[in-house]
């Protein structure tokens, strides 16, 4: 499918997807979000034929994502409450469709992640930032609130770094970014590229099905506890020790060979 606002690229196993709306620094809107959800749902499709192995999500031009088109904001003013929360709804779908991709999705962030581009941030499994990167919740400072990437952004930097940074919206460094766990990676812009290709070779040395499982565990088992949790890390754990892929990963590592996914 082709795409407006959307640059996608395909080098073997690995998407590239790049945000591109540069004249207004990437910044999403109705049209944007909607081609991310359809992307998002191809990506998905694509990892359960094997195709995708990972995925980076990047920003053209000078910055990764200002965040919400304030011209559409501007233009949702005059929607009904309805409007507004059909508009909303679809906003979410589309954080969860990329939160959810059974692949790991690594941000390449540059420039700024402001509001909703922070929130982007939050839905990628590993974040790597150019150290000159601006980051912010900045929503209060345009009298709104950072509500659709709540649940994304509390799940990466936990309630007391939110209390601080959605009610100021201020904004912070790349280094204040990983601290709280919304950035993996800081490093200086020439070395962006290396740092995500890093990643990504590591990425290829597991189990794609692995992976996909891994990341399906964590939401499953935060906020349970160990009792709670005990069924579903048992149920994971036997069903991934008797799936081909861990049945040749184990074998593998005993017999010292290299297991076929191993790139
Ligand atoms: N929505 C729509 N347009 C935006 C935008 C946004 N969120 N952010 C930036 N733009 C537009 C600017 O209006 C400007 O348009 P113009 O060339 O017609 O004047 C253009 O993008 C370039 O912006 P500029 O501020 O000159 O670029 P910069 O590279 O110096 O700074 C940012 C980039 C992202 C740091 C800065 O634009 C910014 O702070 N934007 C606001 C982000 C924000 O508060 N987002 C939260 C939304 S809830």
């Amino acid at each position: 499918m082709g795409f407006q606002f959307l640059a996608t690229r395909r080098d073997g196993p690995v998407e590239y997807l790049t945000l591109n709306r540069p004249d207004v620094r990437n910044a999403f809107n109705e049209h944007v979000i909607a081609e991310l959800t359809a992307w998002a749902s191809e990506v998905r499709a694509a990892a359960a034929r094997h195709e995708v192995r990972v995925v980076v999500i990047a920003g053209a031009g000078k910055t990764f994502c200002a965040g919400a088109d304030v011209a559409w904001m501007a233009k949702t003013m005059h929607y009904t409450e309805a409007e507004n929360l059909r508009d909303a709804m679809a906003m979410s779908r589309m954080f969860s469709a990329i939160d959810e991709l059974p692949v790991p999705v690594i941000g390449r962030i540059h420039g700024a992640a402001l509001g909703g581009g922070a929130g982007l941030a939050a839905v990628c499994d590993v974040v790597v930032a150019d150290d000159q990167a601006v980051f912010g919740f900045t929503e209060v400072k345009l009298g709104i609130i950072p509500a659709v990437i709540s649940p994304f952004a509390l799940a990466k930097i936990g309630r007391s770094a939110a209390r601080e940074l959605f009610l100021t919206g201020v904004r912070f460094s790349a280094a204040r970014a990983r601290e709280i766990g919304l950035v993996h990676a800081v490093v200086p812009a020439v070395d962006l590229d290396a740092a995500v290709l890093k990643y990504i070779d590591e990425l290829q040395t597991a189990g794609p099905d692995a992976i996909a499982a891994a990341k399906a565990l964590i939401p499953n088992v935060w906020g349970r506890s160990p009792a709670e949790a005990a069924p579903i890390t048992s149920a994971a754990i036997a069903e991934r020790r008797v799936s081909p892929e861990g049945q040749e990963g184990l074998s593998a590592f005993l017999n010292k060979n290299t297991p076929g996914w191993h790139r």
